[in-house]
Parts: structure tokens; sequence; C-alpha cells
């Protein structure tokens, strides 16, 4: 069997899955920002593969995470299509592949990302929810304004 990216399977860098969720197609360098926008850093237990800068058909480079016995919830989604909008999701089921379907930028994200603005009210104390419009080249904090353009994934909640 081949397969169209990373060619044969005998090349493959990381062993396939039996069960869990395949990100494949990450914008490369990116993988480790996907780990932390699902809060996976190692100590949770979590079964995790990772390739980084691996030779893609489609995109030059990729980065392809591997993880086992999970499916990503929309939000978890929804912020990871603003890092690695080529990601492909695969969720794996017995070895094979059950679902794939591409991310897709939401029209908001809330919660999972910090506004910049130290005097932003979704930073302070309050109970308020950090929440971003999506525009087409960033983000739009919905109580300050404060656009945020490169490196979203440094505003990734702790
Ligand atoms: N995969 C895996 N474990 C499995 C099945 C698949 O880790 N049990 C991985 C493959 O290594 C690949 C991704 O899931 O990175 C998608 O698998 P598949 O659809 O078989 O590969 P392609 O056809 O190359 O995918 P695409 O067309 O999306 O590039
Ligand atoms: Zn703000």
């Amino acid at each position: 069997m081949t397969g169209t990216d990373g060619g044969p399977d005998r090349e493959m860098r990381v062993s396939k899955i039996e069960n869990g969720t395949v990100i494949d197609h990450i914008t490369s360098g990116q993988a480790l920002n996907v780990l932390a926008l699902l809060s996976i850093d190692g100590t949770g237990g979590d079964v995790v593969s990772v390739g980084i800068n691996v030779p893609s058909d489609r995109l030059g480079y990729k980065d392809v995470a591997k993880i086992e016995g999970r499916e990503l919830s929309q939000s978890e989604l929804d912020v990871l299509s603003l890092i690695a909008p080529a990601a492909t999701i695969n969720i794996i089921r017995g070895y094979e592949v059950a679902d794939k379907q591409r991310v897709e930028p939401p029209e908001h994200v809330s919660g999972v990302l910090d506004c910049p603005n130290p005097d932003c009210i979704s930073t302070e104390d309050e109970p308020v929810d950090p929440r971003f419009e999506v525009l087409g080249d960033g983000l739009r904090c919905v109580y300050c304004d404060t656009i945020v353009r490169d490196d979203i994934a440094e505003h990734i909640r702790a």
C-alpha cells in the first residue's frame, strides 16, 4: 500500500494508531502549538505521536499529530483552523479512517485565546470570557477592538 503523502508505508515516520484523531497537514512548525491549544503538555497521560517538518506532496513540508483515544471538540477545531488552516482531521476507529474533514474558520472564537490588552475587560478579574471576531487576516477582540494578526498561537490560554 502506498500513501500520497509521505510515500510508501515503509517510509512512514510515525506508526498508525488504533483509535483516536490524526491531525494531518498541519502548517509546518505548528504542531507544538496545536498540542498547546489542546492542553496537551505531556503530563496528562495522553498518548501522542508528532511529526514535525516531514515532507508532504501537497504542502512541501507539514506537521502531523496523532492523539490516541481522543476526539476533538468544535471549539478546539475552531482555534486549530486559525493556526493550521490546511489541517485535515481524521477520526480513526479500529485502525481505519472512519471520518475525514477539513477545518473551517469560525465567525467567532471564545475562551481559548486571551486578549493581549492588559486593560481589556476579558483579561481582568471579571467573569468575562475572551471573545474574538475572526477577520480575513486576523482576530478582533469584541470588547476592546484589539487586533491580533501575527502569532495567534502566542495568545493560547495557559
Ligand atoms: N493514519 C493513522 N492510523 C491509522 C490510519 C491512518 O495514523 N490507523 C494516518 C495516516 O498516516 C495519515 C492520516 O491518518 O497521516 C490519514 O490517513 P489516510 O486517509 O489513509 O491517508 P491519505 O489518503 O494520505 O490522506 P489525505 O488524502 O488526507 O492526504
Ligand atoms: Zn480585548
